[in-house]
Order: C-alpha cells, then structure tokens, then sequence
C-alpha cells in the first residue's frame, strides 16, 4: 500500500509535510454516525466559537477546500463585479493562482512593486486610482499576505497604515493568511493583534501548509461582508458536503496550542537553517528570514548538485534562486544535512 518512502522530507514546501498526527486523531474522532451535510453538523458550529476566540466575537468562518479557493471567495465578496484589486506582484493570487481571480471570480488584478514581497503605501498608491473613471476597474480591495510569500512579515503598524490608506478610499483590506500562524510565531502576538485589530476585513485562513490533510478558512471580520457569502463559496465550488472533517481539523489547530506550535517550530527550523548557511562563500539570501522559508542564490553548478540530494523549487531559475522552505515536521537533522551540502557544493567550488 505504501509507495513513498515516508521518513523522507525536503524542503520543496510545508505542504509537502502529511497530516499532523493530533488533526489525524481529529478526523478519525469525528468519524462515525451521521451529521447534517454543507456545514449544518456540529463541528463547523464549534468552530465559531474557535475563530471568535482568535479574531474576535464578530468573525465569522466559512471553510473552503484550498487557498485558492479562499482567496476567490473573499476577493468576490469585498469587491463589486466591476471592481479591480491592488496586490504585490509577488502575491499567490497573482502569479500562482492559474488567473482564477480574474477567470473565476472576474476581478481585475493590480500588481504593483513589493520589495520582499511587502506592500507599502507608496506602492498601493500608484494604483488606488482613477476612482471617477468609468473606464479604469475600479480598485476596491488591498490584498496582502501575510507571512508573505517571500517568508517575510508585516508588523502591526504597517498593516494599519495600509488599512487606515485603503478605508480613506473606500477600499477593504484583504489578507492572504495561508501562513498567518507562521506570522503570529515570528510577531510574538495574537491573530487579532494584526488582522482585526489593524483594521482588516477579511483573512483567508490556512490550515493545509501547517498540518491539515485539507482546508482553509474565509474569515469575515466586518460583518457587512457575510453579505452573499455562503452562495459566493458555493458557486466558487468551495462548499464542502461532509464540511464537519474541514471543520474538526481546524477545531484540532486552532482551539489549542496546535497552530502555533507548528508554526513556531518550522519558524524555529528556517532560522537554524538560515544562521548555518548565510555565511557560506558564493551563497546570498535574498529576503530576511522571518517566518518559514529561506532564500539564497548559488551559482548554478552547487544549485544543480543539491538538487541532486534535496527537493526543493528555483524560485526565480535565471537569478540562481531557490527556495528552502521547513515544516512543522522539519527536523534539525534535516536542516544539518541541507546546510552540509551546501557547504560541500559550494566549497567544492
Ligand atoms: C501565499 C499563499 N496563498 C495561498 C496559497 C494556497 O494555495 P492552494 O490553492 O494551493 O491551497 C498558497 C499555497 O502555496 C500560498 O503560498
């Protein structure tokens, strides 16, 4: 039955991990009898009180399959069908997404420069306009990610100064949390420190990179914008029929310690790996190490020798740059062998 070697990792992805073995007892606790199907089952009412506990008594959560489809959904319901919205150029939604905002949802994406993959707003600013122009989609939405792609992190402050820019335009604040625990790790704060309490709208919430088989959540922190939810994740396909599984494992993540345990270790392992590497002669990092996910340029030749050994994507293949990115089930024994032969390719230079 098994056809992987299942004490192998790489450092290709934290969704490349399996199943955290606490949201596996999860599932199989929620197994068994019958419960209402499409979300109307015990669990996906407890999570209420879940996410309450995290971002605040007016969330509300609505469980997607995956973050893409998280991102669709959120985007459609802060936005008007004639609407555009401001993103890094680095931004999942824009360069990972296979155009499913504009295919799927019909929105207009505005790229716009993000050292780091941050958004400032300078940068938001050269596209949040053109507001009486009928011809320009219109900018209705800011969405950042946070941690961002590039394993860096926004601060409280300057997702307030963000926020406080696009409510003065009217415009909502969307944040891409696929690795928002890995935020919290690195931040030292609650997930209402930064999202609710800096004035964004509305999260999409990831489970799947830090432990769950599956699932995500869209999480509406002003509540004008449940308006139409639940029929936008239906005719997106993101309603689950036997939603009580998507529920229970982010009950299992997110009602104790789970999330950021998981977070703070693959955070924690990054680090290692960063401090046994950036001082290696030939090898740059290109982003600070903030959350999961470590950057570096190699010459060409040790890049293809590590491939050899370790999965792991180019990130920008022209530029020598990959990405290493750790798991909560990254071990340092994993970090020592990586960071090893990358002081072997490149000292064999
Ligand atoms: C920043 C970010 N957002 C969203 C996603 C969700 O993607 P998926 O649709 O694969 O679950 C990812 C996955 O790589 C991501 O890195």
């Amino acid at each position: 039955m098994i056809t992987h070697d299942a004490g192998a990792r790489g450092f290709g992805s934290d969704n490349n991990s399996g199943i955290h073995p606490e949201v596996l007892a999860a599932l199989a606790d929620a197994n068994g009898g019958h419960q209402a199907g499409y979300g109307a089952d015990a669990y996906t009412a407890r999570l209420q009180e879940v996410f309450r506990s995290h971002f605040g008594d007016r969330a509300t959560a609505y469980p997607v399959f995956n973050g893409t489809g998280a991102n669709v959904v959120a985007l459609q319901a802060a936005c008007d069908r004639w609407g555009a919205v401001v993103c890094a150029e680095s931004a999942h939604a824009h360069v990972d997404e296979g155009g499913a905002p504009e295919k799927t949802a019909g929105l207009k994406l505005l790229p716009v420069p993000a050292v780091h993959g941050k958004l400032t707003v300078e940068g938001i600013a050269r596209e949040a306009r053109g507001f009486d122009d009928e011809h320009r989609a219109q900018p209705q939405v800011v969405s950042l990610t946070q941690a961002t792609e590039l394993g860096t992190v926004y601060r409280p402050e300057e997702i307030r100064a963000i926020a406080d820019f696009a409510h003065a335009r009217d415009m909502r604040v969307h944040l891409d949390g696929a690795r928002l625990a890995n935020a919290a790790a690195h931040l030292g704060l609650p997930l209402r420190a930064f999202t609710t309490d800096v004035g964004v709208d509305l999260v999409s919430f990831g489970g799947t990179k830090n432990g769950l088989l599956l699932g995500e959540a869209v999480v509406v922190l002003d509540p004008a914008l449940n308006r139409g939810l639940d029929r936008l994740r239906k005719s997106s396909m993101q309603l689950a029929s036997k939603m009580r599984f998507l529920s229970a494992q982010l009950i299992a993540l997110l009602s104790g310690d789970l999330w950021l345990r998981g977070a703070r270790h693959a955070n924690a392992l990054a680090a290692l790996l960063h401090e046994r590497v950036r001082d290696l002669p030939g090898l740059r990092v290109s982003h600070p190490v903030e959350a999961n996910a470590v950057f570096v340029t190699l010459p060409a030749a040790a890049l293809a020798e590590l491939h050899e050994k370790f999965f792991f994507y180019d990130w920008d293949g022209a530029a020598g740059e990959a990405r290493w990115m750790t798991s909560f089930d990254t071990t340092p024994d994993d970090v020592d062998r990586l960071a090893e032969a990358a002081r072997a390719a490149l000292g064999a230079r």
